[in-house]
Protein backbone atom coordinates (compact mmCIF):
# COMPACT_ATOMS: atom_id res chain seq x y z
CA UNK A 1 0.00 0.00 0.00
CA UNK A 2 1.21 3.28 -1.08
CA UNK A 3 1.64 5.88 1.77
CA UNK A 4 0.77 9.12 -0.25
CA UNK A 5 -3.01 6.83 -1.32
CA UNK A 6 -3.50 5.80 2.00
CA UNK A 7 -3.05 9.58 3.86
CA UNK A 8 -5.80 10.59 0.84
CA UNK A 9 -7.65 8.28 2.15
CA UNK A 10 -7.80 9.39 5.76
CA UNK A 11 -8.17 12.77 4.69
CA UNK A 12 -11.31 11.71 3.10
CA UNK A 13 -12.56 10.09 5.76
CA UNK A 14 -12.25 12.73 7.89
CA UNK A 15 -14.61 15.03 6.30
CA UNK A 16 -17.07 13.09 8.06
CA UNK A 17 -16.17 13.89 11.37
CA UNK A 18 -18.14 14.22 13.55
CA UNK A 19 -16.69 16.45 16.01
CA UNK A 20 -19.21 19.77 16.60
CA UNK A 21 -17.31 20.27 19.88
CA UNK A 22 -13.62 20.62 19.46
CA UNK A 23 -13.64 20.80 15.63
CA UNK A 24 -10.86 18.85 15.27
CA UNK A 25 -11.26 16.90 12.31
CA UNK A 26 -9.75 13.18 12.66
CA UNK A 27 -9.38 10.96 9.54
CA UNK A 28 -8.16 7.01 9.83
CA UNK A 29 -7.38 5.02 6.90
CA UNK A 30 -6.14 1.55 7.77
CA UNK A 31 -4.34 -0.85 5.27
CA UNK A 32 -4.49 -5.04 5.85
CA UNK A 33 -1.71 -7.23 4.78
CA UNK A 34 -4.09 -8.86 1.90
CA UNK A 35 -4.63 -5.26 0.53
CA UNK A 36 -8.10 -4.05 1.94
CA UNK A 37 -8.46 -0.54 3.35
CA UNK A 38 -11.00 0.38 6.15
CA UNK A 39 -11.50 3.76 7.44
CA UNK A 40 -12.66 5.87 10.43
CA UNK A 41 -13.10 9.39 11.93
CA UNK A 42 -13.72 10.82 15.10
CA UNK A 43 -17.50 10.72 16.05
CA UNK A 44 -17.79 13.04 19.33
CA UNK A 45 -20.88 13.45 21.89
CA UNK A 46 -22.42 16.24 24.15
CA UNK A 47 -21.11 13.41 26.99
CA UNK A 48 -17.86 14.29 26.37
CA UNK A 49 -15.91 11.07 27.22
CA UNK A 50 -18.72 9.49 25.10
CA UNK A 51 -16.70 10.09 21.93
CA UNK A 52 -14.54 7.53 19.99
CA UNK A 53 -11.21 8.25 18.20
CA UNK A 54 -10.93 7.82 14.42
CA UNK A 55 -8.04 5.17 14.80
CA UNK A 56 -10.61 2.92 16.97
CA UNK A 57 -13.61 3.17 14.41
CA UNK A 58 -10.90 2.10 11.54
CA UNK A 59 -10.00 -0.60 13.41
CA UNK A 60 -13.10 -2.05 14.93
CA UNK A 61 -14.38 -1.86 11.34
CA UNK A 62 -11.79 -4.11 10.08
CA UNK A 63 -12.48 -6.42 13.33
CA UNK A 64 -15.90 -6.75 11.92
CA UNK A 65 -15.48 -8.03 9.03
CA UNK A 66 -13.31 -10.60 10.30
CA UNK A 67 -9.63 -8.74 9.13
CA UNK A 68 -6.99 -8.85 11.88
CA UNK A 69 -3.88 -8.47 9.86
CA UNK A 70 -2.65 -5.16 9.46
CA UNK A 71 -0.07 -3.66 7.77
CA UNK A 72 -0.21 0.28 7.98
CA UNK A 73 -2.66 3.35 9.44
CA UNK A 74 -2.73 6.61 8.48
CA UNK A 75 -4.01 9.15 11.00
CA UNK A 76 -5.09 12.56 8.93
CA UNK A 77 -5.54 15.92 10.61
CA UNK A 78 -4.71 19.17 10.11
CA UNK A 79 -3.02 21.60 12.63
CA UNK A 80 -0.11 22.95 14.44
CA UNK A 81 1.10 19.32 15.59
CA UNK A 82 1.13 15.86 13.77
CA UNK A 83 -2.13 13.76 14.84
CA UNK A 84 -0.04 10.95 17.14
CA UNK A 85 -2.03 8.90 18.66
CA UNK A 86 -3.84 9.28 21.93
CA UNK A 87 -2.78 6.22 24.48
CA UNK A 88 -5.97 4.07 24.15
CA UNK A 89 -5.86 3.66 20.16
CA UNK A 90 -1.89 2.61 20.85
CA UNK A 91 -3.09 -0.13 23.26
CA UNK A 92 -5.99 -1.00 20.77
CA UNK A 93 -3.31 -1.26 18.12
CA UNK A 94 -1.12 -3.30 19.76
CA UNK A 95 -4.02 -6.38 20.09
CA UNK A 96 -3.00 -7.21 16.68
CA UNK A 97 -0.65 -6.03 14.50
CA UNK A 98 2.88 -5.29 16.34
CA UNK A 99 5.40 -3.97 13.51
CA UNK A 100 1.99 -1.97 12.18
CA UNK A 101 3.27 1.19 10.50
CA UNK A 102 1.79 4.54 11.83
CA UNK A 103 1.81 7.74 9.38
CA UNK A 104 0.66 10.55 11.21
CA UNK A 105 0.08 13.26 8.84
CA UNK A 106 -0.97 17.52 8.84
CA UNK A 107 -1.57 17.60 5.63
CA UNK A 108 -1.08 15.17 2.58
CA UNK A 109 2.85 16.10 1.76
CA UNK A 110 3.76 16.71 5.90
CA UNK A 111 3.87 13.76 7.57
CA UNK A 112 5.93 10.98 10.24
CA UNK A 113 6.28 7.33 10.17
CA UNK A 114 6.93 4.84 12.79
CA UNK A 115 5.74 1.85 14.68
CA UNK A 116 3.52 0.83 17.07
CA UNK A 117 6.39 -1.00 19.13
CA UNK A 118 7.88 2.46 18.77
CA UNK A 119 4.73 4.54 19.80
CA UNK A 120 3.81 2.14 22.85
CA UNK A 121 6.69 -0.52 23.58
CA UNK A 122 5.62 -2.08 26.59
CA UNK A 123 1.84 -2.65 25.77
CA UNK A 124 -0.62 -4.08 28.58
CA UNK A 125 -0.77 -8.00 27.82
CA UNK A 126 -3.41 -10.07 29.57
CA UNK A 127 -2.08 -12.69 31.93
CA UNK A 128 -4.76 -13.36 34.35
N1 LIG B 1 -8.95 12.12 18.49
C1 LIG B 1 -8.81 11.12 17.58
O1 LIG B 1 -9.66 10.92 16.71
N2 LIG B 1 -7.69 10.35 17.64
C2 LIG B 1 -6.71 10.47 18.61
O2 LIG B 1 -5.80 9.66 18.66
C3 LIG B 1 -6.78 11.57 19.57
C4 LIG B 1 -7.99 12.41 19.53
C5 LIG B 1 -10.16 12.94 18.45
C6 LIG B 1 -11.07 12.73 19.63
C7 LIG B 1 -11.83 14.04 19.67
O3 LIG B 1 -12.93 13.93 18.78
C8 LIG B 1 -10.85 15.05 19.09
O4 LIG B 1 -9.82 14.30 18.47
C9 LIG B 1 -10.24 15.97 20.14
O5 LIG B 1 -9.68 15.25 21.18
Amino acid sequence: MDIKDLIIRAREASDNSYSLYSNYKVGAALSTTDGEIFTGTNIENASFPASVCAERVAIFEAVKKGKKNFEALAIYAEGENYPFPCGICRQVMTEFSRDMKVIVARNEYDYVVKTIAELLPDMFEFSG
